[in-house]
């Protein structure tokens, strides 16, 4: 199903229930941050909120804020037009369990083929919603004049050449110790300078000044690579940042796709529907037409990089300042009828617990191609994101478990594991009670435990450096002869059926 701007998918929530409107103005410094939280903490994830009357330093923004869009199976499910997220994941399973691939290039490639059998290659349009209001920027101050100190804007301070459209956008000062604003469910394009090929990630924004913005691209990820190449060549590097327009794009934008291969396909894919794009007026790159609001602009490879943060994180911690490139806005267009999306990362769970979780229900099949023995996989909320990974197997010969750990260390994102519990596929790897009883029970922790090292989150404070650390893998699936365990490994307690069917009928249980 697809959205023909994020008004609409709001609109298809408040239809389904599953919005609550806030007419009272809400600040977007803190307290939007404030209910959005306690939503997100409550059962299932609450409702995804529609912030009607949002206001920026006390002046009430022209543009709504809805938060918490994709908050729960169920909005995630309507995201994607399907009954279930594992509806979903079933069809793109089927898809490629038809012809089953090789290996995971060979079943990557697969998915491509399923994706131009629905026809959902993007599309190029000349006319654009997304282009309805235009703001075009002066081009940024040459390198020789001093770059202006940013403004601390929730004290009121304002550059000179302040775009209007910029300052009234509802950004969201989300905790208290942010060193700023952040738009915090950016969806970013960048080009490979030398194949071409686009990438679209989420990585958030932070508003330096009206013109000026920092890209918190992290190292391993895929527009740091394009980045790279640009700072290699000295050119400057086009960037097009955009928010709304159909749910799938943010999705796709947080997935954990293989480099090189096109979110919009994905994102054309899921919705059933291609992606219309039309060029950016002041850069070389495409946006989806239907997205609410685009900024346009390049990042300088001479400029030296800034200091980007503090900022709340998914982590539950704040990510201290580190350096990052600077974007200079060369425009800034949005629809007229824009909403603006949020959401927001702290102690979990929060919102991106459901993206995240969605993304490793959908890719299963994938997983599947390359391990087949994977039964099934949970990422914990407390282990934001990939911090902790619990994996089911049906273990067939000595020392499966360990393969899995190194193969999913191996595998893309799944770097970031910092604990991977693997268990038999009798386990319900979504019941963390029942996994952690699995663990104590079935393991002897120096046998079965493994430490490697490898690259880390860079948002991970734990580690002693950034970027690199140390990862521990923990066996509790039963124990073989060929593991070097010698005594017979006992049943665990299941009551005769019959019988607890028999108690429940007679005492209504
Ligand atoms: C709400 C949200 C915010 C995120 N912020 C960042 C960020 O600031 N920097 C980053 O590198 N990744 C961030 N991520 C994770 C990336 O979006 C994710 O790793 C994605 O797969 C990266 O795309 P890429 O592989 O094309 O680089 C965020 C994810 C979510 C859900």
């Amino acid at each position: 199903m697809a959205f023909a701007s994020f008004r609409d998918w709001v609109r298809h929530l408040d239809q389904a229930g599953e919005l609550k409107r806030i007419q009272q103005p809400l600040a977007t410094e803190l307290e939007i941050t404030e209910w959005a939280d306690r939503e997100m903490k409550s059962p299932g994830g609450g409702r995804a909120l529609l912030i009607e009357n949002p206001t920026v330093q006390g002046r009430p923004s022209p543009f709504p804020v809805a938060i918490n869009t994709l908050g729960s199976w169920k909005r995630m499910a309507l995201s994607l037009g399907a009954e279930s997220v594992e509806a979903a994941a079933a069809e793109l399973g089927a898809l490629l369990q038809a012809k089953p691939p090789t290996g995971f290039r060979e079943a990557v490639r697969l998915l491509g083929q399923a994706i131009e059998l629905r026809h959902a290659r993007p599309k190029s349009v000349r006319e654009a919603p997304c282009q309805e209001v235009v703001h075009r920027f002066d081009p940024a101050p040459s390198r020789s004049e001093p770059w202006p100190a940013a403004p601390d804007i929730l004290r009121g301070e304002r550059t000179p050449e302040f775009p209007p459209t910029l300052r009234d956008l509802p950004i969201l000062k989300c905790w208290p110790s942010d060193g700023g604003r952040f738009l915090t469910l950016p969806c970013v394009v960048t080009q490979d300078p030398d194949t071409g090929e686009r990438n679209v990630g989420m990585y958030r924004i932070q508003v330096y000044d009206g013109q000026t913005v920092g890209v918190h691209w992290q190292l391993q990820k895929v527009a740091a690579r394009h980045g790279r190449r640009y700072y290699e060549t000295g050119r400057r590097m086009p960037v097009a940042i955009f928010l709304g327009g159909d749910p799938m794009f943010p999705f796709a934008a947080t997935a954990p796709l293989p480099d090189g291969m096109d979110e919009f396909l994905l994102a054309g894919y899921l919705r059933r529907k291609s992606v219309e794009l039309v060029k950016c007026l002041t850069v070389d790159l495409e946006v989806p037409a239907d997205a609410d609001f685009v900024l346009e602009g390049y990042v300088d490879p001479q400029e030296p990089l800034r200091q980007e943060g503090p900022f709340g994180d998914h982590t539950g911690y704040y990510t201290l300042p580190e350096p990052y490139p600077v974007m200079h806005l060369t425009a800034l267009t949005h629809r007229r009828d824009a909403v603006y999306p949020a959401t927001i990362v702290g102690v979990p769970p929060m919102e991106d617990f459901y993206i995240g979780s969605a993304s490793v229900k959908l890719f299963l099949p994938v997983f599947r191609m390359n391990f087949p023995e994977i039964a099934d996989i949970a990422l914990p909320a407390e282990g934001v994101f990939h911090n902790l990974v619990i994996v089911s197997i049906r273990k067939t010969y000595p020392m499966q478990a360990y393969k899995i750990m190194h193969g999913l260390w191996g595998m893309g994102q799944m770097m970031f594991t910092k604990y991977i519990i693997v268990v038999d596929d009798d386990t319900d790897v979504h019941n963390t009670s029942e996994v952690l009883f699995r663990l104590c029970a079935n393991t002897d922790p120096q046998r079965d435990s493994l430490f490697s090292r490898g690259p880390a989150d860079v948002l991970d404070h734990a580690t002693s450096e950034v970027a690199i650390g140390s990862k521990l893998g923990m066996d509790a699936t039963r124990k073989l002869p060929g593991e070097g365990f010698r005594r017979p490994w006992p049943p665990l307690i299941r009551m005769d059926p019959a019988v607890k069917e028999r108690v429940g009928k007679m005492f209504n249980l």
